[in-house]
């Protein structure tokens, strides 16, 4: 899925784990922590609703928490609010998770790199997802990332310098025979070119 931020941000974040601090003060503090990062760094959404509301960023992976009894086994239904709260998964928000399901960092990370739906960076109005898996690769998908870098000025795994427009590469998408395929705003696009590709991402900018 996403590129991440590079290999010495991917190494902090593996170095990582929740280690001994299960500590109720250290959990208190961790959260007061995270939450005041959450302000400054998550999307508008998220400072609109603490600036309406007064409440932690947090409360939506809160009830998600609570609701599965802080079972390691939800990490993945977990996540899934965060990003639905956040938009994508910040360093802050995963460790907030690790510490609360009592996971390690690393494991977090590992789940949430692994599958394509998450995001590691704040996306753009659109996101538009290209699978480079060897069959969607051997059907030109390469050609159609070049084709939205050039024309939409962005490069692969960015956002678009106006917001607008997210190019991200993820792995095989388990659909091959519909290769090349791309997914655009949670859509199926199969067996695409770089001109319908293109096409399709203008119309989706357009709004
Ligand atoms: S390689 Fe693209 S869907 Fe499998």
């Amino acid at each position: 899925m996403n590129g991440g931020d590079g290999k010495s941000r991917d190494a902090g974040l593996l170095s990582q784990g929740t280690g001994s601090g299960d500590e109720k003060g250290k959990g208190a503090a961790l959260k007061r922590e995270a939450e005041e990062r959450a302000r400054v760094k998550t999307g508008a959404a998220v400072r609109e609703e603490v600036r309406e509301g007064g409440e932690s960023p947090y409360i939506q992976v809160d009830r998600v928490l609570k609701r599965c009894q802080y079972s390691q086994d939800a990490l993945i239904e977990v996540l899934h609010a965060a990003q639905e709260t956040f938009g994508f998964l910040s360093e802050d928000t995963m460790t907030y998770i690790a510490h609360q399901l009592k996971l390690p960092l690393s494991w977090v990370y590992g789940v949430a790199s692994f599958y394509h739906h998450f995001n590691l960076k704040p996306q753009g109005e659109h996101v538009c997802n290209i699978c480079m898996g060897t069959a969607c690769f051997v059907k030109r998908a390469g050609d159609i990332v070049e084709t939205l870098e050039r024309e939409f000025n962005v490069k692969a795994g960015e956002t678009t310098a106006d917001g607008k427009l997210s190019v991200n590469i993820v792995r095989c998408l388990g659909n091959c025979g519909l290769a090349p395929m791309i997914i655009l705003d949670g859509k199926v696009y199969a067996r695409q070119t770089p001109e319908s590709m293109l096409h399709h991402c203008k119309e989706a900018v357009k709004g």
